[in-house]
C-alpha cells in the first residue's frame, strides 16, 4: 500500500471511519482502496477468538484454545526467554487463525493484593512487569503479529475502573506505573498500546495527551498506534487529539460522525486525523504483508508447552524437613476439588475456552502413581460442609502424605470487580487446619491469582504456589510435587501477613471516583522493606530442591560518574545434589541519606536465571546504567542521580540479600537554583566556594572568632554553622546581627552568592 497516497484518496468520512471498530474485534475496511479488515482479539496468555456469533461484549464463546499460564504466574518465572517462547506460540496461534493483533501484555502494578485484575498482570515491581512484557511481546511480534500492552496507565484496581480517577505523583507515576511500558516501549517495540478506562489526575488516559503523545510518542519513540480499551473513549474528538487513533470497538458511526463534522469545522486539525489513519494503516499492513498462511495451531504441542512454562513458574514457598519432592512410590492423598477440577485461569475478557484441561489427578493416575482422592470443600461455598471434612480427615490420618489443592474460587476474584478482603474461603481454611492436624506431612497446592493470607501457614510442611498456571496446571503441579521437575519460580509479588499491611490499605480503592495513590513510590516490598515489616513471603522469594550460593559480587570499579555504566559480576554454585535453576537477583540501595528526596531503601534492577548441575559454579554480570540508580524529578521532569554511595546488593530473594558491594556515585549535587533572602545558610553552602564567601559575614552572628577557633562557641565551629545556621534564611543576618549588619550588607552577600552560583 501508498499510504500517503491512499490517504489523499480517502474521503473525510472514511478516514473519520478508519479510527473507529467495524465490530466489537475488527478494524473497517475500505475496499475501493484496497484497505483490509484486521482482527485483534484477547489476549493475553491465549487466545480468545470469537467467531462470527460476536456479542456486543464480547462475552460468548470463544474458538477452542490454549490456556497459558496467567500474568501473575509467568512473572514468577523470572525468565525471559521462557516467556518469549509463550508469546511465539501465541503468535504462531494468530497466525493460524488471522488474528493481526493479541491484545496484552497486561502490566499494570500490582498496587494492592485487592486488585481483581492481579491475575493478568505481572507484579508489584515495575522492572519485572516491563522485561516479561517486552520479552513476551518480542516472542508474539518475532511471528508478525502485534501486541497490544495495555491498561496504558495506572489502572491498578476494578473498582468504578471507567470511572475512577488514578491521582498520583508526576514522581511516582514515572518511577513505578510507567516504566513497565516505557521499558517494553524502548525495548521491543510494540505494534500498538491500548490505553486504560481510567482517569488520571482528573483526565480520561485515552484523554491524556502528556502520556500519549509526550511521552509514550515524543520521549519513549513509540512508532505504532494506540487503541482505547474497549469502551474507555468519553470525548472522541478530545481523544483523537490526545493520541488515541483507534477507538474500540465500533462506535456504530456515530462518533465518526463527531470527527468528520469536528475537521469539517476546524475544530479538530485533519492533519491529526490523517496521522491516525496512517498508523493504522501501516500496522495493518505490516500484518498483512507478513501474513504466514501455512501457520498451524497445533493444540497438543502448545498444550505440552504450557505445562513446560506452567512448571517453571510455580513457585515453593515453604518446604520443612525437605518435604518435598514426594516419593513415587508413597501413598498420597490429593485432597481438595481443585485437584480434580483445577482453576487456572481468570474471569472476563482473558478467559480462554480451553480445549483440554489437565488436573493433578488425572495427570497422576497416567503417571502410574499411588494417589487417592476426596473432595474435601465445595469449590462454591464458604462454609465449611462437615462430612466433607471428616472424609479428608479420614484419608488423611491413612495416607503417607498430602497434598492439598486449595485457593481462590472464581466468584472470589475477576476482572469487573476487586476482592474485599485476602482471605481464602472458610472451608477451605478449615479444611487444612483439620488434615494438617491429622497428618503432619501436609502439603498445599495453592491455585490463585494473588496473594491469600494463610492462618495455617506454620502448620503445614510444604507449600507449593502454582498460581493460575493454564490449562496444564495440574500435570506441572504433579511434575514438582514428585521431583520430575525441580521448583524455580520466585515471587513477583510480596504475600504480606495480613491485607492491613499492604501500604495502599488505607486509600484502596478511594473515595467515589477518586483512587489517591498516597503511598507514593513506596508499593509493595519498597514499603515493606522501609518498614522493616514481616511479611508472610517477600518479594523475590522462591525455593528449590537444591541450594545455591552466591559470593564474589564486584563491580569493576569503586567511583563512578552517573554517565558511566556500572558492571558487577559474581558467582553462583549449585552446592545442592540436584541440577536447578537459580533466579539471581539484584537491588540497589541508596546508602547516603539525602534530605532532598525520600527514596526506597531497595530496587530490583537487574535479574537472571541460572541453570546450574550439582557442584556447577557459573559467572553472572549485569550491567547498571544510570536509571538504575536514579530517582525521578518531577521539577525538573528528569531522572536524577544523587550523588553518594550505593550499594549492590545480590541474593535469590529481596530478604536474602547475601553478597554485597557498595560504589560512590558522582551525581547531582542539590545545590540551590537561584538565592534569594529566603535561601537557607545549609543549601548555600552546599555550592562549592560559599563558605568564603560568607566567612566575612558571620561576624554579624558573632562567629567570626569561632571560625578559627572550635570551641569559641562551646562547640566546633563547623558543629555550630551546621546546627544553628543550617535552617538561617539568608535575610536572618539583620535580626540575628545585632544591629552590625544592615540592609545593604544582606543585598551584597546575596549578589556575591548569585554570582558564584552562576559560574557553576
Ligand atoms: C478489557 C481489556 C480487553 C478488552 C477486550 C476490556 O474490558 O479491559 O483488557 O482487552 O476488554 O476484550
Amino acid at each position: 500500500m501508498n499510504i500517503p497516497e491512499i490517504i489523499s484518496k480517502l474521503t473525510l468520512e472514511e478516514k473519520a471511519g478508519l479510527c473507529s471498530g467495524a465490530d466489537f474485534w475488527h478494524t473497517k475496511a475500505v475496499e475501493r482502496l484496497g484497505i483490509p479488515s484486521i482482527m485483534v482479539s484477547d489476549g493475553p496468555h491465549g487466545l480468545r477468538k470469537q467467531e462470527e456469533t460476536t456479542d456486543n461484549l464480547g462475552i460468548n464463546e470463544s474458538i477452542k484454545a490454549v490456556c497459558f499460564p496467567a500474568g501473575c504466574a509467568t512473572a514468577s518465572s523470572f525468565d525471559r526467554e521462557l516467556i518469549r517462547r509463550m508469546g511465539e506460540a501465541i503468535g504462531n496461534e494468530c497466525q493460524a487463525e488471522d488474528i493481526a493483533v493479541i491484545l496484552g501484555p497486561a502490566v499494570n502494578i500490582k498496587r494492592s493484593p485487592l486488585c481483581g485484575r492481579n491475575f493478568e498482570y505481572f507484579s508489584e515491581d515495575p522492572l519485572v512487569a516491563g522485561e516479561m512484557a517486552a520479552a513476551f511481546i518480542q516472542g508474539v511480534q518475532s511471528r508478525n503479529i502485534g501486541t497490544s500492552i495495555k491498561h496504558f496507565y495506572a489502572n491498578s484496581q476494578e473498582h468504578r475502573r471507567m470511572s475512577s480517577s488514578s491521582n498520583i505523583d508526576k514522581r511516582t507515576a514515572r518511577e513505578i506505573y510507567m516504566t513497565a511500558f516505557e521499558k517494553a516501549v524502548k525495548e521491543a517495540r510494540p505494534w500498538t498500546v491500548m490505553c486504560s478506562y481510567n482517569k488520571i489526575n482528573g483526565t480520561y488516559a485515552a484523554d491524556d495527551k502528556n502520556a500519549l503523545t509526550d511521552i509514550l510518542r515524543g520521549e519513549w519513540g513509540f512508532d505504532g498506534f494506540v487503541m482505547s480499551d474497549w469502551g474507555a473513549v468519553s470525548d472522541r474528538c478530545t481523544s483523537l487529539e490526545a493520541g488515541t487513533d483507534l477507538e474500540m470497538p465500533s462506535s456504530f458511526g456515530f462518533r465518526d460522525r463527531q470527527i468528520a463534522d469536528a475537521v469539517r469545522e476546524g475544530r479538530l486539525p485533519e492533519k491529526i486525523l490523517d496521522n491516525a489513519v496512517e498508523r493504522i494503516l501501516t500496522i495493518a499492513e505490516r500484518y498483512i504483508n507478513n501474513r504466514d498462511e501455512k501457520a498451524v495451531f497445533d493444540l497438543e504441542a502448545d498444550h505440552e508447552l504450557a505445562r513446560k512454562i506452567a512448571s517453571e513458574c510455580m513457585v515453593l514457598l515453604k518446604n520443612e524437613d525437605c518435604i518435598l519432592p514426594l516419593d513415587k512410590k508413597a501413598d498420597v492423598a490429593f485432597i481438595g476439588a481443585f485437584a480434580e477440577n483445577p482453576r487456572f485461569q481468570g474471569g472476563g475478557s482473558s478467559h480462554i475456552n480451553a480445549w483440554k484441561t489437565e488436573s493433578a489427578l488425572s495427570y497422576a493416575a497416567e503417571k502410574g502413581l499411588n494417589v487417592s482422592y476426596c473432595q474435601g470443600y465445595d469449590p462454591l461455598e464458604n462454609e465449611s460442609d462437615p462430612a466433607l471434612i471428616a472424609e479428608a480427615v479420614s484419608l488423611a490420618e491413612k495416607s503417607g502424605a498430602v497434598v492439598i489443592f486449595a485457593g481462590l474460587p472464581d466468584s472470589f476474584e475477576s476482572e469487573g470487580f476487586d476482592r474485599s478482603h485476602m482471605r481464602m474461603p472458610d472451608c477451605q481454611n478449615e479444611l487444612i487446619e483439620a488434615v494438617a492436624k491429622a497428618n503432619p506431612n501436609t502439603i498445599v497446592v495453592l491455585h490463585n491469582g494473588s496473594p491469600v493470607e494463610m492462618p495455617w501457614v506454620s502448620k503445614v510442611k510444604g507449600i507449593l504456589e502454582a498460581y493460575l498456571g493454564g490449562q496444564a496446571v495440574g500435570g506441572a503441579a504433579v511434575d514438582i510435587l514428585f521431583g520430575d521437575v525441580n521448583p524455580s519460580g520466585h515471587l513477583a509479588e510480596t504475600f504480606p501477613v495480613k491485607l492491613e499491611d499492604n501500604p495502599s490499605f488505607l486509600s484502596f480503592p478511594g473515595e467515589g471516583n477518586t483512587a489517591e495513590y498516597r503511598e507514593g513510590v513506596f508499593v509493595g516490598y519498597r514499603y515493606y522493606s522501609a518498614k522493616k515489616m514481616p511479611v508472610l513471603f517477600p518479594f523475590g522469594h522462591g525455593l528449590s530442591y537444591t541450594t545455591f550460593e552466591i559470593s564474589g559480587i564486584t563491580a569493576d570499579s569503586s567511583v563512578y560518574t552517573d554517565k558511566d555504566k556500572v558492571s558487577v559480576s559474581l558467582s553462583v554454585k549449585n552446592t545442592g545434589s540436584r541440577s536447578g535453576k537459580a533466579v539471581i537477583q539484584l537491588y540497589v540501595m541508596p546508602e547516603t541519606k539525602c534530605e532532598f528526596v525520600i527514596r526506597p531503601p531497595m530496587e530490583l534492577k537487574a535479574f537472571d536465571k541460572i541453570y546450574l548441575e550439582p557442584g556447577e559454579t557459573k559467572q553472572v554480570s549485569f550491567t547498571l546504567d544510570r536509571r538504575a540508580f536514579a530517582y525521578y524529578d518531577a521539577e525538573a521532569e528528569d531522572w536524577q542521580v544523587p550523588t553518594g554511595y550505593y550499594t549492590l546488593a545480590a541474593g535469590l530473594s529481596s530478604a536474602e540479600l547475601t553478597a554485597k558491594t557498595t560504589i560512590h556515585i558522582e551525581g547531582r549535587n542539590f545545590i540551590p537554583k537561584e538565592i534569594t533572602p529566603d535561601t537557607l545558610f545549609g543549601d548555600i553552602l552546599r555550592i562549592n566556594g560559599a563558605m568564603d564567601i560568607i566567612k566575612p559575614y558571620l561576624k554579624a552572628f558573632g562567629l567570626d572568632a569561632g571560625t578559627s577557633d572550635d570551641g569559641a562557641m562551646g562547640g566546633g565551629t563547623a558543629e555550630m554553622i551546621d546546627s544553628m545556621m543550617k535552617y538561617m534564611p539568608v535575610r536572618n543576618l539583620l535580626p540575628f546581627g545585632g544591629g552590625d549588619v544592615d540592609c545593604s550588607d544582606c543585598l551584597e552577600l546575596i549578589e556575591k552568592l548569585r554570582d558564584l552560583l552562576e559560574k557553576q
